[in-house]
């Protein structure tokens, strides 16, 4: 089924898109997660569909629904969603991670609900959770990357955002990622907008204030764009 007006400049192309929060056990009635609702992702997923790409989109824990023609892989938790990843990666073209994975999750999630007084009576008015560290799949695949693959992250900072999201495009082997500023009005989780800048190894670009369809579609065509110069 061809959508109507879209070009179709990622004909025959694969793309895997993550997106959404992570969510980690506590205990059986509790999890950790974060503010993302999976909306960017989400619109990468459906804009290259729509320009003719293959698409499959490793979806965490969010109630948006996978846009139609998209092959939808639903996961949980961080080690999940790495899984998935792991299973899928070799076999695409462009990769695009825009899920927001848990950096850590609770060494050893409760198997029964924790309780605020023991049985003998004991009240706890402290509770300490020991976190540990997940595994970092971006950088995972940036070490991983297979021949001519283009790897896109995503980068969420509150301060210093384009030279700290400059260095995670280093350190995980990037060819571009988009960092997010999610002070600025607008521009970060939930809502329809946002204010990105894409930073590749030779340049910056801001996408400015526009709306996360807007803003997926630019993203598409800055990577066309940097595969034709490869
Ligand atoms: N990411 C990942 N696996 C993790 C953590 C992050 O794949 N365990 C990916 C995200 O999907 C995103 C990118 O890494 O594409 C950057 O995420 P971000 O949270 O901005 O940076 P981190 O590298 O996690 O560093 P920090 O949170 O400490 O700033
Ligand atoms: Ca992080």
């Amino acid at each position: 089924l061809y959508e109507a007006g879209y070009k179709k400049d990622l004909l025959g192309k694969s793309v895997l898109v993550t997106a959404g929060p992570t969510r980690e056990d506590i205990d059986p009635v509790r999890f950790i997660s974060n503010h993302s609702t999976g909306k960017m992702g989400m619109e990468l997923a459906r804009a290259a569909s729509q320009r003719g790409a293959s698409v499959t989109l490793i979806l965490g824990d969010t109630k948006l629904k996978a846009p139609l023609h998209v092959n939808c892989i639903k996961v949980v938790s961080a080690l999940e969603m790495f899984n998935a990843v792991k299973t899928e990666y070799k076999n695409y073209d462009i990769i695009i991670k825009a899920a927001a994975v848990a950096d850590y999750r609770p060494k050893y999630p409760a198997s029964e609900k924790i309780k605020k007084t023991d049985t003998d009576g004991t009240v706890h008015n402290n509770l300490n959770l020991e976190l540990e560290k997940t595994d970092d799949i971006l950088e995972f695949l940036g070490n991983n990357k297979t021949k001519n693959q283009f790897l896109c992250g995503f980068s969420m900072e509150t301060q210093d955002v384009v030279e700290n999201s400059r260095k995670k495009l280093y350190k995980k082997n990037l060819d571009m990622i988009a960092a997010n500023s999610i002070k600025e009005k607008g521009a970060g989780f939930g809502v329809d907008t946002n204010i990105i800048t894409l930073i590749t190894p030779s340049y910056d670009k801001q996408l400015g204030f526009m709306t996360k369809q807007e803003t997926a579609h630019s993203i598409l065509d800055e990577i066309i764009e940097c595969t034709k110069r490869a």
